[in-house]
């Protein structure tokens, strides 16, 4: 029967508690490896010579841009005396096409540096010279706070000429070839870590910096004594651990179905960030798109008609994900979102299209809940305690706007690491102000 073929096609989806835990464990391993430098590791385990949280002296006002999510921003960061509601904070929402992301490098950072100068007539502040932080939200291979060399691009970018290369370096070198306005550019920080260090500003027990979003990653505090690139003087460094690339040796084959397969071989970057693209909004849609058209054609849906909709590549963009999901939307709604993307359903249509989507973002949140169990296990056991009291500061569309994605992870994160008490806490302002707050400490050290 129809009903006994869809379950079966969805069955895959269906992580078990055994798998999870398998998941969990592999994520541990390679995190472990990353730390010792083991040549492969799929993950990267970056330093980002961040130290410390903030501890409520930072002071001053900068300017935060912030490249790598759905948008690029600008935005003005005036840390005051006093309270934290002090903060002040002025933005800008900038797009960055498609043609930019993955045209030249030159292209990409004049169009950076053409945002700023927009911004800065905007605030008025074009004289002002002021200390910069730049969340750069792509692997890179820091030596110090303000360098960072892009090991390769990730999700949607592909732009030449940039991998390899120093981006703050490339981010002058625009600047100064529009020669009209001068930035200081303080930090290069992740925007796991800008995450971790926003929501540390409100949360003394946030330590690790969550995104799920167009991509996933992780950051979090590790001891020193533990990083083969260490610094004598800390007794802590936040790592980038850009765990997106699990699977990327076929440690995640076993639960990788065909339609995976398919959403990776038709990506930007087939064969690279293999639980990125289980877990993250950017992929999500299109692995719902690939089951559905396997259902179409086998004559389970949409009465077998694959229309060019259903063959369009990223028509599922996450937010309609969420808007399918929701439980406050009756059927009929879940209709008419589909028509509005070309679709023609009938009831039994909607509610499969429903289920669908439900079973991909169901398995995605259980397996970054696995993610966060491994991570925050690794912390408790560094500090030899018996339970950890954690916050993990957290930014992203997948997980603030979905209806169900949060409350997935936190269950399973709950289940999968026992002995962590794990609160997690939405960033209000996105990662810029971590990155002022990072810059206004890189400034201080420079004045030492
Ligand atoms: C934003 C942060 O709020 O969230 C960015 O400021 C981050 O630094 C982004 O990259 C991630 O979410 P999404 O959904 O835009 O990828
Ligand atoms: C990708 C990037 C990583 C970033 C994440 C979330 O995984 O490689 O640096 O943190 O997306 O934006």
């Amino acid at each position: 029967s129809r009903r006994k073929q869809v379950d079966e096609t969805l069955f895959p989806f269906q992580m078990s508690q055994e798998q999870l835990h398998l998941v969990k464990s592999r994520m541990r391993a390679d995190l472990e490896a990353g730390l010792k430098n083991k040549n492969p590791s799929t993950i990267k385990m970056l330093p980002s010579f961040v130290y410390h949280t903030p501890d409520g002296t930072e002071r001053g006002k900068y300017l935060a841009l912030d490249l790598g999510g759905t948008n690029f921003r600008a935005l003005l960061v005036n840390f005051k005396k006093g309270l934290h509601q002090n903060t002040r904070l002025y933005h800008k929402i900038y797009t960055v096409p498609m043609e930019i992301m993955q045209g030249t490098g030159e292209e990409l950072f004049d169009h950076l540096a053409q945002c700023v100068s927009d911004f800065l007539d905007y605030m008025g502040m074009k004289n002002a010279h002021l200390p910069a932080g730049f969340t750069f939200s792509f692997p890179c291979e820091q030596t110090a706070i303000d360098t960072g060399t892009l090991l390769t691009w990730t999700k949607g970018f592909k732009a030449t000429d940039c991998e390899g290369h120093d981006v703050v370096n490339m981010l002058r070198e625009a600047i100064k070839r529009r020669n009209e306005f001068d930035l200081d550019i303080a930090a290069v920080v992740n925007d796991t870590v800008g995450t971790m260090m926003s929501c540390a500003y409100e949360d003394p027990e946030c330590e690790v910096g969550l995104i799920a979003g167009t991509g996933t990653n992780v950051c979090y505090m590790e001891d020193v004594r533990n990083i083969e690139k260490r610094d004598a003087d800390a007794q802590r460094m936040c790592i980038n651990t850009e765990w997106g690339g699990l699977g990327d040796d076929g440690s995640l084959n076993d639960i990788i179905t065909p339609y995976d397969a398919e959403v990776d071989q038709n990506s930007l970057h087939p064969g690279k960030q293999r639980f990125e693209k289980l877990t993250s909004g950017m992929y999500l849609g299109e692995i719902v798109r690939q089951v559905l058209l396997d259902l179409t054609r086998g004559g389970l849906l949409f009465r077998g008609h694959v229309t060019e909709a259903l063959k369009t590549p990223g028509i599922f963009e996450t937010k309609y994900l969420s808007q399918i999901e929701s439980d406050r939307l009756a059927l009929l709604q879940v209709r008419s979102i589909l028509q509005q993307l070309g679709l023609d359903s009938n009831c039994d249509d909607s509610i499969i299209v429903k289920e669908v989507c439900g079973a991909v973002s169901r398995r995605a949140a259980q397996l970054v809940g696995a993610g966060i169990a491994a991570v925050v296990d690794k912390i408790r056991e560094n500090r030899g305690l018996e339970h950890l009291n954690i916050t993990v500061g957290v930014d992203g569309a997948l997980y603030k706007l979905h209806p169900h994605f949060s409350r997935v992870l936190h269950d399973t994160a709950k289940v999968l690491a026992p002995l962590c008490n794990v609160s997690f806490l939405p960033s209000e302002e996105g990662s810029g102000k971590g990155a002022a707050l990072i810059t206004a400490v890189a400034k201080q050290k420079q004045q030492m």
